[in-house]
């Protein structure tokens, strides 16, 4: 027999069908008792009365633990008092296995406890409504770049150099070839995709060995790069934004009783529409000067400084044109402003800082040999790449989008931890 699930239910009003689960919860109010049940798609009030149904049967309430797993057999009937709009009443009930004590109890825990039950408390109504949001993020990533004829090009996880600086590279030996790197992005890949496909995007895991704890950082996240050939950094800002407007529209439309189970605010979220406010680099200092920030031009923003920027925009605010010292060794200058970088950033609303990052690319063959030794990276490692700009150079944009915080952002959480099934931080590996 096919599994019926609880989130099809209304499909089968009136009908007596099997739900498989486990138990969430349950409670009696005289000769009644409720069991509600999880079967990962959603949540269904049992309901049973003593006379009514076989003692045995009304029985194994006791019994039954949180967690449990069993087959629940009933009619089905529309109640909008019921969590989630449906009820069953129990005609039977089978265990499949009694739950020892469940750790994760209704009341209040600690973060670290829940972090080290992780495996767990993925089942939770909370987590499991973020862990739906980041699949809708994820399909509506790829339903994105896919229908405008980007191709998927995957990159290497193990790669021999870095791409965003040295400082925050995991290393490892690799065979008799010396040191290898995970990879910080595939962006250096994805250009070689670009010269060979047009416009490709890689996704995948990414990794940096962040020192800091913030809530903003991972040391190991999911990462989506487009790139684009024959594209510039006024064409790489508009793709960031039509790009996010999708992705904020898709979770809107298809995961509204999630957003709701998180009580987030999503008037916020229906303002994401195109175009977003461009701000230049100067133009964010100024910003922080009028706020009484005491910051000094050519630095880098900390994340302090990228909430104060975008707290004056009612979505997500780009900034671009940095100053060329605090950004990645691959990124074009500005013909304007040799110290300047076509770089930009894209900053979340309410504080959630930057989400993604980009720029031009350095397409001429001279400037990218001296960037190269400017930032001290070893010249043989990055030959191949050399050569992208030896055999039919073209401008060339694209960005990165940080899993993670875009999850982060849209769920309305405070930490970066809740966006990803298990994460990795500087203090933490397990489960
Ligand atoms: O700004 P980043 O470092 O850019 C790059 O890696 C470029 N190669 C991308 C490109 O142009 N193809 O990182 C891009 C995004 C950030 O905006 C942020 O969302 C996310 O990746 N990110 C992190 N997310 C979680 N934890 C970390 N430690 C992160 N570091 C970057
Ligand atoms: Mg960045």
């Amino acid at each position: 027999m096919a599994l019926i699930y609880i989130d099809d239910l209304k499909n089968h009003i009136a009908e007596e069908i099997k739900i498989s689960g486990w138990l969430y919860n349950k409670r009696s109010s005289g000769k009644v008792r409720f069991l509600v049940i999880r079967d990962g798609t959603g949540i269904l009030q049992c309901v049973m009365v003593k006379g009514i149904i076989q003692d045995d049967v009304f029985n194994l309430f006791d019994t039954i633990t949180q967690e449990t797993s069993l087959h629940v057999f009933g009619k089905i009937k529309k109640d909008d008092r019921a969590p989630g709009g449906f009820e069953m009443e129990l005609t039977n009930i089978q265990i499949i296995a009694i739950a020892k004590e469940y750790p994760i109890t209704p009341k209040e825990h600690g973060v670290e406890f829940l972090m080290d039950l992780r495996h767990l408390w993925l089942r939770s109504s909370r987590q499991h409504a973020i862990l739906r949001i980041r699949h809708q993020i994820i399909k509506a990533i790829r339903e994105f770049f896919d229908n405008r004829g980007f191709i998927l090009m995957d990159a290497p996880i193990i790669t021999p150099a870095a791409c965003e600086g040295t400082s925050t590279l995991f290393e490892t030996d690799y065979f008799d070839l010396g040191k290898a790197y995970l990879t910080q992005s595939g962006q250096l890949y994805g250009e070689a995709g670009a010269m060979a496909h047009g416009k490709i995007y890689v996704f995948g895991p990414t990794f940096r060995a962040e020192k800091s704890k913030t809530r903003r950082h991972l040391t190991e996240f999911w990462m989506v790069e487009p790139e684009v050939a024959f594209a510039d950094l006024n064409d790489n800002m508009e793709l960031a934004e039509e790009f996010l407007e999708h992705i904020v529209t898709s979770v809107l439309k298809y995961r509204s009783a999630e957003l709701k189970t998180l009580e987030r605010n999503i008037s916020i979220l229906e303002k994401v529409k195109k175009p977003f406010p461009r701000v230049s680099y100067s133009e964010a200092v100024e910003i922080l000067k009028k706020e009484g920030i005491d910051f000094e031009w050519g630095n880098d923003f900390g994340g302090t400084d990228e909430t104060i920027i975008s707290e004056g925009f009612d979505r997500p605010v780009i900034v671009h044109r940095y100053p060329a010292k605090v950004k990645a060794f691959y990124m074009k200058r500005d013909p304007q402003n040799p110290d300047l970088a076509l770089a930009m950033d894209v900053l979340a609303p309410e504080g959630y800082g930057e989400i993604i990052g980009g720029s031009q690319r350095e397409d001429d063959f001279d400037l990218l040999v001296q960037r190269i030794k400017e930032h001290n990276l070893p010249q043989s490692a990055f030959d191949w790449y050399l050569d992208l700009r030896r055999y039919g150079s073209v401008p060339h944009a694209g960005f990165g989008l940080g899993v993670e915080r875009t999850v982060g952002w849209i769920c309305g959480l405070e930490h970066v931890r809740e966006t990803i099934p298990f994460p990795r931080m500087i203090y933490r590996l397990t489960p």
